[in-house]
């Protein structure tokens, strides 16, 4: 008690002493006073836990640094000007970003972190736009993982929390191996491979913005090329004309149960007659010639002599 009692009187002094010369006393510690920054000390004497772990926190950076301007007030940095809390210590007088509404709570962590450039890409709110706050995915006051593999797990987890679609496509036959799956082993892959979880600029929030350099040739670099004959669709549309990017109930990740089918779906008479789709609504190819014979067995594996189908050094039907 006496420390309530030591901080209430320090609290009033503080008031007094941080109130303008020119407003009457009684306004700065009554009713409907502006609350004004106290400091993080203030915070500690009733919230010590929080306190304590946030001497470790990242933001604690701004309790020291002076050119930060939060020096000694690094929780109100967030939690906005405290004084009226910390004498009434009723909820409704401190601002709490996880009951805003999501553009209110973000507003406060984008005073600092905007258009911040991170490991997982630039902070453009993304995904804001669907009223999911920075707080969803970022607790404050909860240590983060500690190990790469065990941060790169609980990423996964927690996107895959609100997106079941996307972890039931993981769990197709052919698939991406994702880290929280244990046979993946070392190639165990995170959502942020491919997914800036702050974009928004791009489409789906993909961290690579044009079919031409698509984030898949990071991993599969034999695909870069420059070929000398590159498969047009390869350039117009990405690899996401032949492929699910996630997983597929088809063998390679195919958007088609044979390849062939997805071959001719660019490549046939039947594709260029109005109405009928393309792969991804693709660009149409040339018709196979007419020694084809699609309805003979031999000419149903296309890729078992188109063997370089994503581009060719040396050939331009990709033969070798
Ligand atoms: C004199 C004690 C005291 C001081 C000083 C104090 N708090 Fe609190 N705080 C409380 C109590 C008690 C609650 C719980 C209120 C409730 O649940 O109604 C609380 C709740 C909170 C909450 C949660 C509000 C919510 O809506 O759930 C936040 C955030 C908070 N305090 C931040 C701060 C910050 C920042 C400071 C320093 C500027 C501070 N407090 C100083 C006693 C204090
Ligand atoms: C970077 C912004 C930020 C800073 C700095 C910060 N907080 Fe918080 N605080 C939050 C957010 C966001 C929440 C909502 C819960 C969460 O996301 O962890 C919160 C929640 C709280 C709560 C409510 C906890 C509960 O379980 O309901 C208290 C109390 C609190 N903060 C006190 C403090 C104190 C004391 C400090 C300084 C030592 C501080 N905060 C610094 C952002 C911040
Ligand atoms: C007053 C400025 C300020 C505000 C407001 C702020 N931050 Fe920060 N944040 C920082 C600083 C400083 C760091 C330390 C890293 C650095 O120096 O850039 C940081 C680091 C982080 C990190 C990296 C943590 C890590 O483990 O490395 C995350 C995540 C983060 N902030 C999220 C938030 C969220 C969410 C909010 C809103 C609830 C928020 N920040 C509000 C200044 C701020
Ligand atoms: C959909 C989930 C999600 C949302 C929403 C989100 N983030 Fe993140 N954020 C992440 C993930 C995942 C990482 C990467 C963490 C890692 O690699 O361990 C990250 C990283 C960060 C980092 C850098 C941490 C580091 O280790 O370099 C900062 C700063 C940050 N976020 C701030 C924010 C702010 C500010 C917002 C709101 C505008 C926000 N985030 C919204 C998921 C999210
Ligand atoms: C190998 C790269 C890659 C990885 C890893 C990846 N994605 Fe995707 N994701 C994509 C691509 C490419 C698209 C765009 C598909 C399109 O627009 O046709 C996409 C689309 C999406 C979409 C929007 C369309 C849909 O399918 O609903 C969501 C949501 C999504 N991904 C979530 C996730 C989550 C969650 C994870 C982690 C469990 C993840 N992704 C991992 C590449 C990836
Ligand atoms: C709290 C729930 C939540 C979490 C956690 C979450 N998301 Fe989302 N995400 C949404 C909502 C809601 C949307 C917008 C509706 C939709 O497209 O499903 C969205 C949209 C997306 C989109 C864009 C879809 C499109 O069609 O453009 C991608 C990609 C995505 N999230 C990836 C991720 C990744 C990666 C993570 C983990 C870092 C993650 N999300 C974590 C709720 C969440
Ligand atoms: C972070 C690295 C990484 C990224 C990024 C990546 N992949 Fe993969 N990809 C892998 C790994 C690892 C495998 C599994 C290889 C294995 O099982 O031998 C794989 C397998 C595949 C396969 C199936 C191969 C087979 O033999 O069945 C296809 C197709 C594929 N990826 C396409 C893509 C596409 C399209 C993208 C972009 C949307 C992409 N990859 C992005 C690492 C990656
Ligand atoms: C025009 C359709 C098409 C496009 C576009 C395409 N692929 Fe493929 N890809 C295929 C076919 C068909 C196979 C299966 C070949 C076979 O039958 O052996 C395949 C196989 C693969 C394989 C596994 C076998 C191998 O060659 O390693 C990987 C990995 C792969 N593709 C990655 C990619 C990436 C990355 C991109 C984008 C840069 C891409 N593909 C674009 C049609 C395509
Ligand atoms: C998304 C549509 C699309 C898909 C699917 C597709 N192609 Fe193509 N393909 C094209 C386009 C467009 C060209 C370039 C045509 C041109 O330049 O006149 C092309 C070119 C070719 C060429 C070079 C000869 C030429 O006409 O220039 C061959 C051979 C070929 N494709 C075979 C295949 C095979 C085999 C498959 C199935 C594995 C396939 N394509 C799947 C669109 C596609
Ligand atoms: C038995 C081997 C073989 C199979 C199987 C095969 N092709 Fe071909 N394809 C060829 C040869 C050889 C050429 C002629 C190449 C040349 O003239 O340079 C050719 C040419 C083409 C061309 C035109 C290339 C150009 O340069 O104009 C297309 C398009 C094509 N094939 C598509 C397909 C499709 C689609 C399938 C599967 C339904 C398929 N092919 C199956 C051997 C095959």
């Amino acid at each position: 008690m006496y420390k309530y009692l030591a901080l209430l009187l320090g609290l009033l002094a503080g008031a007094l002493s941080a109130q303008e010369p020119a407003k009457p006393a009684a306004d700065a510690a009554g009713e409907g006073a502006k609350p004004t920054y106290v400091n993080s000390e203030t915070c500690q004497a009733c919230h010590e836990d929080i306190f304590q772990a946030f001497l470790k926190n990242p933001h604690y950076r701004l309790e020291t640094d002076k050119k930060r301007r939060w020096e000694q007030k690094a929780c109100e940095s967030c939690h906005g000007p405290g004084s009226k809390h910390a004498e009434s210590m009723t909820a409704a007088d401190i601002r709490q970003p996880a009951k805003l509404a999501p553009s209110q709570a973000d507003k406060t962590c984008l005073s600092c972190h905007r258009n911040q450039l991170t490991h997982a890409g630039r902070i453009d709110s993304g995904h804001a736009r669907s009223a999911i706050a920075c707080t969803s995915c970022h607790s404050v006051h909860k240590p983060a993982e500690a190990s790469r593999n065990g941060r790169h797990s609980a990423v996964v987890q927690q996107c895959t929390g609100c997106h079941l679609n996307a972890l039931a496509s993981f769990q197709k036959p052919h698939a991406h191996p994702l880290s929280t799956i244990p046979s993946a082993g070392n190639n165990g892959m995170s959502c942020l491979d491919c997914h800036n979880p702050h974009g928004a600029a791009a489409r789906a929030n993909l961290r690579f913005a044009s079919a031409n350099e698509p984030g898949c040739l990071k991993c599969h670099s034999d695909k870069r090329g420059p070929f000398a004959f590159e498969h047009a669709p390869m350039r117009t549309e990405g690899c996401g004309a032949c492929h699910e990017p996630h997983g597929s109930a088809n063998p390679r990740m195919l958007t088609r149960p044979q390849v062939r089918l997805l071959c001719l779906e660019c490549h046939s008479n039947i594709a260029s007659q109005p109405g009928t789709g393309t792969a991804a609504g693709g660009t149409l190819g040339g018709i196979p010639p007419a020694f084809h014979d699609l309805r003979s067995p031999r000419y149903a594996n296309c890729t078992g002599c188109h063997m370089k189908i994503h581009g060719s050094h040396v050939n331009r039907s990709f033969l070798r």
